[in-house]
């Protein structure tokens, strides 16, 4: 009898939700973590042009790739952390939409450590779709007035 008592214990801890404790809104996240690091990685690379002259914009230290690095590996976790119960919108887009962020921040990531300035401007671009992609389905529909600038 107490065996069995302890199998079900044992079992109702293995079925228990993990312990997540969302301390934030979506909007906090968006301005915590999102917006900031995906920032640092579309700063990272581009052309300026101006009269007279072009300026190729890349990492130029060791520490600007790893800024970039880090920043893309915050993006990523980003993703897993939108999932979070509690906090997505649905099990079905959501979760895809979020798939997408952590995939297009782990080849910005994939770009950065292989120093390779024309990949991470393209994985850039993909991130920024990856944004727009969840932004066209949860955020703009729920409030058409938002500026769409990212
Ligand atoms: C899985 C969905 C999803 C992804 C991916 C996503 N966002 Fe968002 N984002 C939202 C939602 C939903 C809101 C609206 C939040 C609210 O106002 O409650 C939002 C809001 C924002 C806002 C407006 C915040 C404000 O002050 O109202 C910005 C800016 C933003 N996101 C930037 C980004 C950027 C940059 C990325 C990509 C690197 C990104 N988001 C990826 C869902 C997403």
């Amino acid at each position: 009898m107490r065996a069995i008592l302890v199998l079900l214990l044992l079992l109702t801890a293995c079925n228990a939700p993990p312990p997540f404790q969302p301390a934030s809104t979506l909007e906090e996240i968006m301005h915590g973590m999102v917006i900031p690091n995906a920032e640092v990685v579309w700063d990272s690379t581009g052309t300026i042009f101006t009269v007279g002259k072009t300026e190729e914009i890349q990492p130029r230290s060791e520490d600007g790739w790893i800024k970039v690095e880090a920043a893309a590996t915050t993006l990523a976790e980003a993703g897993n952390a939108l999932m979070m119960e509690g906090r997505a919108k649905d099990k079905t887009g959501w979760y895809e939409r979020c798939r997408a962020l952590i995939e297009a921040a782990v080849s910005v990531r994939k770009a950065a450590k292989a120093r390779d300035v024309d990949a991470l401007f393209t994985q850039g671009g993909v991130l920024f779709e990856a944004c727009q992609a969840c932004h066209f389905a949860y955020r703009f529909e729920a409030d058409p007035k938002t500026i769409r600038t990212h």
